[in-house]
């Protein structure tokens, strides 16, 4: 069976959240929420027209469960029909369990998971400030009580997707990360084990885009940046209908540990873990099929990217971000729990031991 979800719109525009009115207008949308972080208000709430919303400006990164359900009950009075979150995961993830709650007052939001059948009672729109892929996928990770919740539904798909690349990320770093991310995420929904030929199609033009793109895109080049916010939404809408792999596993890890952005530490264990999993037959016709959009072949495929990478200078050895061996050796044991309780894991197309990503974390140091 092949399940396919993504908003029933996608707007990409930019200096769209200058003006919103005929986005909501054809919606019928009367009386929405906002609902942001304290920075973001302050960076971008100029541009909002806010005598039309209310708002809630205080999401905290990765938002736990009793902080949706302190909120809740401070608004739950108030006849919203809709709900507009503009941020990056954390605020969309908020949004998504607080239109859950305002559908289902008594809703255990611990509870969540994909199987239930659910349907909003309000409307969900997303405007995105960064490339979480939140924006266009049916997950939500909250957190509760120190502990991560990985979950979802399909109810929870953002209605509509605004995306304005004028508030995406500029900086050079977030740009490089970003593009980094949507290439990596772009290949690993391909290898994952529940792809299929819509993602294929969508992983595999996203990762020709950033390839062709992300130098200018960090350049200043608008062109190339617009392109480069469309293949990062494409490569979110492949993963998160077809999940993702060891990369984010070892990632989302190392990541936490040290504190270094997201895409920065999955384009930093690609090249290892495409030498790992290269071994696997199946898996290796993919990598096949990955070098032909890269104008490579299996061979040269680490070589090429590599080459890539240099280009951009997205680190390849964890020595390249200045981390100390020896700090990096004794974290090495909390890092390999962390990869092996990842649920990104069960995409990989077969088995990794604990050994398998212990040796991938030793092989990154370079
Ligand atoms: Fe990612």
């Amino acid at each position: 069976m092949v399940v396919f979800t993504f908003p029933r719109k996608i707007i990409i525009q930019s200096g769209i959240l200058n003006d919103l009115t005929e986005i909501l207008e054809n919606e019928n949308i009367q009386n929405a929420l906002f609902v942001t972080d304290d920075f973001l208000y302050n960076l971008l709430g100029k541009k909002l027209k806010l005598e039309k919303f209310s708002l809630f400006k205080d999401v905290k990164p990765e938002p736990s469960v009793d902080d949706i359900e302190r909120a809740f009950q401070n608004l739950k009075e108030k006849n919203f029909d809709a709900i507009i979150a503009l941020g990056g995961g954390s605020v969309i993830d908020f949004s998504k369990s607080l239109a859950l709650k305002f559908s289902y007052p008594d809703y255990n939001l611990r509870e969540l998971n994909p199987f239930e059948n659910i349907k909003l009672k309000i409307k969900l729109i997303a405007i995105p400030t960064t490339f979480s892929g939140s924006d266009v996928s049916f997950a939500v990770v909250l957190s509760d009580k120190n502990k991560k919740l990985p979950m979802g539904n399909y109810s929870l798909v953002p209605l509509i997707d605004i995306v304005d690349p004028e508030i995406m990320p500029k900086n050079e770093d977030l740009i490089r990360s970003t593009g980094v991310d949507a290439f990596v995420t772009a290949i690993e929904a391909i290898v994952s084990n529940t792809s299929n030929i819509l993602t294929d199609a969508l992983a595999e033009k996203s990762i020709r885009i950033v390839y062709d793109n992300l130098k200018d895109a960090m350049d200043n080049n608008e062109n190339a940046r617009e392109n480069l916010t469309i293949a990062s939404i494409m490569a979110g809408l492949a993963f998160s209908n077809s999940g993702s792999g060891l990369v984010h596993c070892l990632g989302h890890s190392f990541g936490s540990t040290f504190h270094i952005m997201h895409g920065t530490s999955v384009g930093l264990f690609l090249p290892y873990v495409i030498e790992f999993n290269v071994k696997h037959e199946e898996t290796r016709k993919k990598y096949e099929r990955i070098s032909g959009i890269l104008d490579s072949n299996i061979e040269k495929l680490v070589e090429k990217i590599l080459e890539f990478f240099r280009e951009i200078k997205q680190p390849v050895r964890v020595r390249d971000l200045n981390i100390n061996e020896k700090i990096y050796l004794e974290k090495l044991d909390e890092m390999v729990e962390k990869a092996a309780m990842d649920s990104e894991l069960a995409f990989n197309p077969f088995f990794v031991s604990n050994d398998d990503i212990r040796e991938l974390f030793i092989r990154a140091l370079g």
